[in-house]
């Protein structure tokens, strides 16, 4: 039997959280009861704007309402596992924010939470059922491009704007596990084999970067990924790319290739000497040639990914291919390898 209502509570009310609350808002059988953020300000206001009833400095009072079915995890990175285990044993079904965890050992126990409580736990990749991927794999599933041969993804933008990007302990890492693992999480729903061998290379972080010489992190990062049956992908991440956020999946076949551009394809032109208010996601200027995003959440996943937590929840079925906690973790272990792969100057297999 479905449930009538899923009700939610928000862990985080900054970006991320904001771009859930909007997802969930879309929802007719969503109840957003309570919101969590140790920004009492913030959290006033996200709470006082959405007409959220309850509000906690401390996510583990939010946790402790009965009247909570899933909880969304919208913390900096490093708080992932600590959110997810405390969800998991307050006995809430979970929607954790990308990166899975800042490393494989604290992954490790939120996939064990998780199953011990019998608790739902789902990895937010957006990338995945973002509208033009859902549709591009369908393409390929009916062979409009053969069989996949090569796949290429590439996530960048000038640089984040959260705090606990800058510090490898708190986010894990920097530009490939801050963005470039979007492609390796996507690039698996299209290609449903498990990735054998990693060579990896990054800028290294601080005074080794190409621009960003404060950042601990790399602010650029490559990687070429083997499949278990020989097929090769091709993974980036960096922080040197001007012009708004730039995610594109480019898919080669022997037959034709497909290319998604998830966040600069605006039917939209616009020239302004004045500029105006906003464009597109991290983009410096509004001024001069520029492309407004449309309905930018829904284009880059977000509604369809939220919509899709729900429903697992409402009819207690398991996360759809990408979704799941295992593969947030296998997308995880791939990013390691890679940071492994640079460190060590070799190619990494996975065992
Ligand atoms: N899928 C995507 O494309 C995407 C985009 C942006 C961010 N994210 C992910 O979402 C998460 C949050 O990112 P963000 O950009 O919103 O970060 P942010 O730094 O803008 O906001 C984090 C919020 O968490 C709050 N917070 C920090 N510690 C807390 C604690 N102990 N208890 C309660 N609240 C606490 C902060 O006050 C802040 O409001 C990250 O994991 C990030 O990787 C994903």
């Amino acid at each position: 039997m479905s449930k009538e209502k899923v009700r939610v509570g928000i862990i985080g009310t900054a970006f991320a959280g904001g771009f859930h609350l909007r997802a969930y808002k879309q929802l007719p059988h969503v109840e957003i009861v309570a919101a969590a953020d140790m920004n009492a300000k913030r959290l006033n206001e996200f709470c006082s704007l959405n007409n959220i009833p309850n509000r906690h400095e401390d996510f583990r009072q939010l946790l402790k309402q009965k009247d909570i079915d899933m909880v969304s995890i919208c913390v900096p990175n490093f708080l992932h596992a600590k959110a997810a285990i405390a969800a998991a044993n307050a006995g809430k079904h979970i929607v954790c924010e990308k990166p899975l965890a800042t490393n494989l050992k604290d992954a490790e126990k939120m996939l064990k939470s998780a199953n011990d409580n019998k608790v739902k736990l789902m990895y937010a990749e957006d990338w995945a059922y973002a509208p033009a991927s859902i549709r591009a794999r369908e393409i390929c599933n009916e062979g409009g491009i053969g069989d996949i041969l090569y796949m290429h993804t590439i996530e960048s933008h000038s640089g984040s704007h959260s705090m606990f990007a800058q510090k490898v302990s708190l986010c894990g890492g920097g530009a490939l596990i801050h963005l470039g693992i979007h492609g390796i999480g996507c690039m698996r729903t299209f290609i449903d084999k498990k990735v054998q061998s990693v060579i990896g290379k990054t800028t290294g972080g601080l005074n080794k970067n190409l621009l960003h010489k404060k950042l601990e992190g790399e602010d650029w990062a490559c990687a070429i990924l083997t499949f278990v049956d020989g097929r090769v992908a091709i993974i980036e991440g960096n922080y040197v790319t001007f012009g708004g956020l730039n995610d594109c999946i480019e898919i080669y076949g022997n037959k034709g290739n497909i290319k998604v551009n998830l966040s600069r394809s605006s039917p939209l032109s616009v020239y302004s000497l004045e500029g105006y208010s906003y464009a597109v996601e991290k983009a410096e200027t509004t001024k001069g040639w520029t492309f407004p995003a449309v309905e930018e959440e829904w284009q880059l996943g977000y509604w369809k990914e939220i919509a899709m937590f729900v429903d697992c929840v409402r009819f207690n079925q398991a996360p759809p291919r990408g979704l799941s906690g295992e593969d947030g973790f296998e997308t995880l272990r791939i990013a390691m390898a890679i940071y492994e792969s640079e460190k060590k100057g070799k190619e990494i297999k996975l065992k």
